[in-house]
């Protein structure tokens, strides 16, 4: 039975009903531990600005809290399912070692505003982990984009060939697209950067709780305000850190299914290192391309924890034990997305063009549109040599020029040093 900070009397609850509450919370509190020492570190250096602990106190016990980080990240200190959550172990942890002492630290606080400002902080490093990789995954397109920037490539619509491409094109979409989420990213997390600490269940306590100091100590930008708001936001943050995630995963998806049919035998227009690939159980000529179906499926599993939270939080105004369950989609959101990510910048510089066979795709009738254009840059009404060329048999005759579209950021004229900028803003 899990030992709890708020029960006197220990025969109240049956294990089954522990579990049933704490279902998977412990593990999950595993992520969080590490943020709700550095918040309960800033609490009690709080408290002792307002005399609420001597400063003798506070250095018994800012010192067990470093102690219990240490011992924590070294795997000395198991967050077990002896402890209802990782809140009550921080509090156990400072009573056993330091006696009464260790009862005062939950000095005007709650669970509620712990739990928040804990989510709060490993929300905002995990952002931070999750742009560095989208910033990652941006240069290797852009890098890959510079390689093959006139290579032809046939282009698709309706994935019917439409016009002459160039891999330039196709590699810097995606470039371009990352280079967007960044913006979406860090736009999220300054949102969301604000310091829930010092609002306790909902209401605050009757204490003048200095939270601009554990605001500037936890290196929030600025406060949450109204107590009961920390509470409704709960969820709400949540929902648009998840969909923000979606952003890079959904990019992640539609790269995966141009990968699947580029390796296709049907395409071969691409192809990836061998790592990436898994043979077949049963046929000894398979190379499947697993890895990028995993890619493609993390979608779906997160879209799932985005819908999950949206539908957890319809409830009323202040705490309910149902946002304990919001912690699941966040968690394994970002697990989910930042593993999927790490694994893009190395596959996509592993990426080769087949040439010849892009070359190939690459016939007379997909020229027409760059041969109504050269009626209309001679003069020609642009419905006119439409009309013409749509109603002449392909002549064989060859265009003029290759990858002819002058428009800044079509084949030809990617203009990749536009991009190039805005990535080297980005820190
Ligand atoms: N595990 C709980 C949660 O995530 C902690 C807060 C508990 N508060 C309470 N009033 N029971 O929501």
């Amino acid at each position: 039975m899990a030992k709890k900070i708020w029960n006197t009397n220990l025969e109240d609850s049956t294990s089954e009903i522990s579990l049933f509450l704490s279902s998977e919370d412990i593990e999950l509190d595993k992520f969080l531990l590490p943020y709700d020492i550095d918040a309960t570190s800033a609490h009690i250096n709080a408290l002792n600005n307002i005399g609420v602990l001597k400063k003798s106190e506070l250095s018994k016990l800012s010192r067990s809290l470093r102690k219990l980080k240490k011992e924590y990240l070294a795997g000395e200190f198991k967050l077990s399912e002896e402890y209802e959550d990782c809140h009550s172990a921080i509090e156990f942890y400072l009573t056993e070692a330091h006696g009464d002492l260790g009862k005062k630290v939950h000095t005007g606080r709650s669970r509620n505003d712990q739990v928040a400002v804990a989510m709060r902080l490993f929300a905002k490093e995990k952002l931070k982990e999750l742009n560095g990789l989208n910033k990652d995954i941006a240069c290797a397109f852009l890098d890959m984009a510079m390689k093959y920037e006139n290579d032809p490539m046939p282009g698709y619509t309706h994935l019917q060939r439409a016009m002459p491409s160039s891999w330039g094109l196709w590699f810097s979409a995606y470039a371009e697209s990352f280079i967007d989420n960044y913006d979406l990213i860090k736009a999220t997390y300054d949102w969301i950067d604000s310091n829930p600490l010092g609002t306790a269940a909902g209401y605050g306590v009757n204490l003048p709780l200095d939270r601009e100091s554990t605001k500037e100590e936890l290196g929030f930008n600025r406060l949450q305000l109204n107590s009961m708001y920390v509470q409704n936001s709960r969820g709400k943050y949540e929902t648009q850190i998840l969909s923000t995630i979606k952003q890079p995963m959904m990019d992640i998806r539609k790269f995966s299914w141009d990968m699947s049919l580029f390796l296709s035998q049907e395409f071969n227009l691409l192809s990836i290192d061998k790592r990436y690939s898994t043979g077949s159980s049963i046929m000894p000529n398979k190379h499947n391309p697993d890895v990028i179906e995993i890619m493609r499926a993390n979608y779906s599993i997160i879209a799932g924890y985005a819908s999950e939270l949206e539908n957890l939080i319809s409830l009323p105004s202040g705490y309910h034990r149902d946002l304990q369950l919001t912690k699941r989609g966040l968690v394994r959101g970002f697990n989910t997305a930042l593993t999927t990510l790490s694994i893009l910048p190395d596959l996509i510089y592993s990426i080769k063009v087949n040439k010849e066979q892009s070359i190939k795709f690459i016939d007379d009738d997909m020229k027409m549109t760059d041969r109504v254009y050269e009626l209309v840059s001679k003069g020609m009404a642009f419905r006119d040599a439409y009309n013409k060329i749509k109603n002449s048999k392909s002549d064989g005759q060859e265009v003029s020029s290759k990858l002819i579209n002058s428009s800044s950021g079509s084949p030809g004229n990617l203009n990749l040093k536009n991009l190039k900028k805005r990535l080297k803003k980005q820190k």
